[in-house]
């Protein structure tokens, strides 16, 4: 019924595998740059539409959709790119079959959903965020947008929850542009760095650790600091006149609620790099820093302590792939030492 169809697929494939590589490489940077991985992956779903086509069922479909996953777990990192891909796909093969039979784009339609239906069996959360790794450089040729981090941050900010809904921390965002800025914050580590390591010198030169450079490098830097709550909600107004204190209100008490404004950054971050990894971007975390505000004067924006600075970008160089062997056992503590059930 479709040998039609199945005869233009099968002619264009290539291109076809060509043109929507490109396209996502160019569209989604970030999450791939290696067009012959691409092709060859796209040229599987073209053949197994072809295929459909040719048998005038979906069993091939399903097969493909079957391939992608690993003892019932979804192995790839995120879905958007491949849904986005497939629709643009769709697009071009409508394109093809436009004069053949609008019967035929109907059919393929519905092969493009079958192969969709599979995929939104979304990834396991703990599988995510097992995908984190330490980032020492990243690559600056990938352009991640600020669109796409605010998109991000906003889905993070509407799931993290907040003791009183106080939200007592403050995020700025340094983008790809914010070079200068950047540096400072660069010199800040730095100079802690050299400072808590001036006993420690080898050959009489400080031992310095090659991990900031990431703040150099990555393409969105996240500053974390305390935020003074100067507009209480109509909630917190009626809870403070009955008597309640909350700290982030008063700029005497911002400090005390140092505690659990860290803990809500942690929070935040957490879900936020599940997230950024679900997109294919790395995130790496910084806590080495001067935080007295004297550090801070050239960041005329940062006027509350810093708690947390957070790299994001597409990883170049991994902290655990430079030297494996030195940090074969720099392990977490294990499980057992950590999680204690009381009997
Ligand atoms: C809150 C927090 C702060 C961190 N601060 C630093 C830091 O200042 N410098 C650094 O090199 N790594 C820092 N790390 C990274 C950890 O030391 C460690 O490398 C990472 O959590 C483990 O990832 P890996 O196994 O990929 O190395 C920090 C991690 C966390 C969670």
């Amino acid at each position: 019924m479709y040998i039609n169809a199945a005869e233009i697929i099968n002619y264009n494939k290539n291109n076809l595998a060509d043109i929507v590589s490109k396209w996502i490489i160019d569209n989604f940077p970030y999450r791939t740059t290696e067009f012959d991985k691409c092709h060859r992956d796209l040229l599987f779903v073209i053949e197994a539409i072809e295929t459909c086509f040719k048998n005038n069922d979906l069993t091939h479909i399903d097969h493909l959709g079957n391939l992608f996953f690993n003892k019932g777990v979804l192995q790839l990192n995120s879905t958007e790119v491949e849904f986005a891909a497939y629709d643009f796909l769709l697009q071009e093969i409508e394109k093809l079959l436009i004069n053949n039979n609008s019967e035929a784009i109907d059919f393929c339609r519905q092969i493009i959903q079958k192969l969709k239906n599979h995929l939104l069996c979304r990834v396991k959360p703990s599988k995510i965020l097992k995908n984190r790794r330490q980032v020492w450089e990243y690559d600056e040729t990938v352009e991640i947008s600020n669109s796409l981090i605010d998109s991000l941050l906003k889905d993070t900010w509407e799931a993290t929850p907040s003791k009183n809904n106080m939200m007592p921390y403050s995020l700025f965002v340094l983008g790809q542009d914010q070079k200068k800025l950047k540096e400072i914050v660069y010199n800040n580590c730095v100079s802690r760095d050299k400072f808590l390591n001036e006993k420690t010198k080898i050959d009489g030169k400080p031992r310095l650790s090659p991990n900031f450079s990431a703040i150099l490098s990555c393409s969105h830097l996240l500053i974390f600091t305390l935020r003074l709550e100067d507009n209480p909600s109509g909630y917190q107004r009626r809870a403070m006149a009955n008597g309640a204190r909350f700290e982030a209100t008063k700029e005497s008490t911002l400090e005390i609620g140092k505690q659990v404004a860290s803990v809500e950054v942690g929070m935040f971050i957490t879900s936020f790099s599940a997230l950024c990894l679900e997109q294919g971007i790395d995130i790496s975390y910084i806590g080495c820093f001067f935080r007295d505000m004297e550090y801070w004067k050239d960041l005329p924006f940062i006027t509350r302590t810093p708690l947390l600075l957070v790299t994001i970008g597409k990883g170049k160089v991994y902290r655990r792939d430079i030297n494996p062997e030195r940090f074969a056992d720099d392990l977490k503590p294990n499980y057992e030492r950590i999680v204690n059930f009381i009997n």
